[in-house]
């Protein structure tokens, strides 16, 4: 067979050819496309073609590459992938991006709280959501007809009767005061819950953190100064903090500390309501009352206990104008927190 004649044999080979299947199409892309293919020596041996045909036998070489490349082209998109799937993987390109996570903004500050009291030898005590009314309430010195418990508006679950939704981290006070001898040194994190109208201020949801410390001897100073320490831990070393007068029913006396915020622009206004004073939890010396309800000699031993908000600091933090944003998961709203590891 003259190199003509075998041109004309490949074009009708190609033509007749039909590429069903990855391998089929691999195949005829090495016989007519790959670097070693069947047309590359053919289109040397146009030197042994006669003159007057050289420019026929030309346009056939290029017919016949074009018809196969068009075919390959053509089955490639129906057998989806060809003979792409079949290749080891091109090792050399990118590789698909693995996209970090976010860690919640109630977490973050809830960790950085944790980690200042677990610093101070404060262990964490996680306890139950789902609580009885007993613990929640009669043992913080709360019993049924006590006016308090009109500030914490309780959802009751159907059954068993009397059980609730905690209103506050408060009831893992008394079971831990219930199961443990002093000395006792704990932060409780955890989700409470009260029936509030959601807006953007109040959630019926939040997250608290209750801490705890009782032993001999545990005085009104070892709490100011501890929860001094704390603040400027969390706020800096130049942190101002001042105990106001309060009342619990669970603690006498009661306190509540605020932390200067300043009144430098609109911000500051707003949320220290006009006095450059940030409230951020309440504390008080564990009410005597408290303790004998939990089997713990009160003449033994003192303690005090301290329970804060993390929303409103999360919120003070970040300038969050919006509760709702921190429970409505929205991707858009959490990955800007991507960058605080
Ligand atoms: N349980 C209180 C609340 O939810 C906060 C609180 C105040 C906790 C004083 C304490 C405390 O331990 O001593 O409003």
């Amino acid at each position: 067979m003259n190199p003509l004649e075998q041109l004309n044999e490949l074009i009708k080979e190609i033509e007749s050819t039909k590429l069903e299947d990855a391998a089929a199409l691999e195949i005829f892309r090495i016989r007519f496309l790959g670097s070693k293919n069947i047309l590359k020596p053919l289109s040397s041996q146009i030197r042994d073609v006669p003159n007057e045909k050289k420019k026929e036998f030309g346009q056939l070489l290029n017919e016949a590459k074009q018809k196969a490349e068009a075919l390959f082209e053509q089955s490639q998109s129906i057998s989806g992938g060809g003979a792409g799937s079949v290749e080891v993987p091109d090792m050399s390109l990118p590789g698909v991006p693995v996209s970090m996570g976010s860690r919640h903004p109630v977490s973050i500050v809830m960790e950085e709280i944790i980690d200042v009291f677990a610093r101070m030898g404060f262990e964490v005590a996680e306890e139950r959501e789902i609580e009885d009314d007993w613990h929640n309430f009669t043992a913080m010195n709360t019993p049924d007809d006590h006016p308090a418990r009109d500030m914490q508006d309780t959802y009751y679950v159907a059954s068993p009767p009397g059980w609730l939704l905690r209103t506050h981290t408060s009831s893992v006070q008394a079971r831990v005061m219930t199961t443990r001898k002093p000395p006792i040194r704990i932060i409780a994190p955890g989700r409470v819950y009260r029936n509030e109208t959601v807006s953007a201020r109040a959630h019926c949801q939040f997250h608290q953190v209750e801490v705890l410390y009782i032993d001999e001897g545990v005085s009104f100073a070892d709490m100011k100064q501890t929860l001094h320490q704390f603040a400027q831990a969390l706020y800096g070393k130049e942190a101002v903090t001042r105990l106001r007068p309060s009342y619990f029913p669970f603690t006498e006396p009661s306190a509540e500390m605020d932390v200067w915020f300043g009144l430098a622009d609109e911000h500051a206004h707003r949320i220290t309501k006009g006095t450059g004073w940030l409230e951020i939890m309440g504390c008080g010396m564990v009410d005597p009352a408290v303790l004998e309800a939990c089997g713990i000699d009160s003449k033994k031993y003192s303690g005090f206990a301290c329970g804060m908000g993390i929303e409103r600091q999360a919120m003070i933090k970040y300038r969050i104008n919006d509760i709702r944003l921190l429970f409505e998961n929205d991707v858009r709203f959490l990955r800007q927190f991507g960058s605080v590891v």
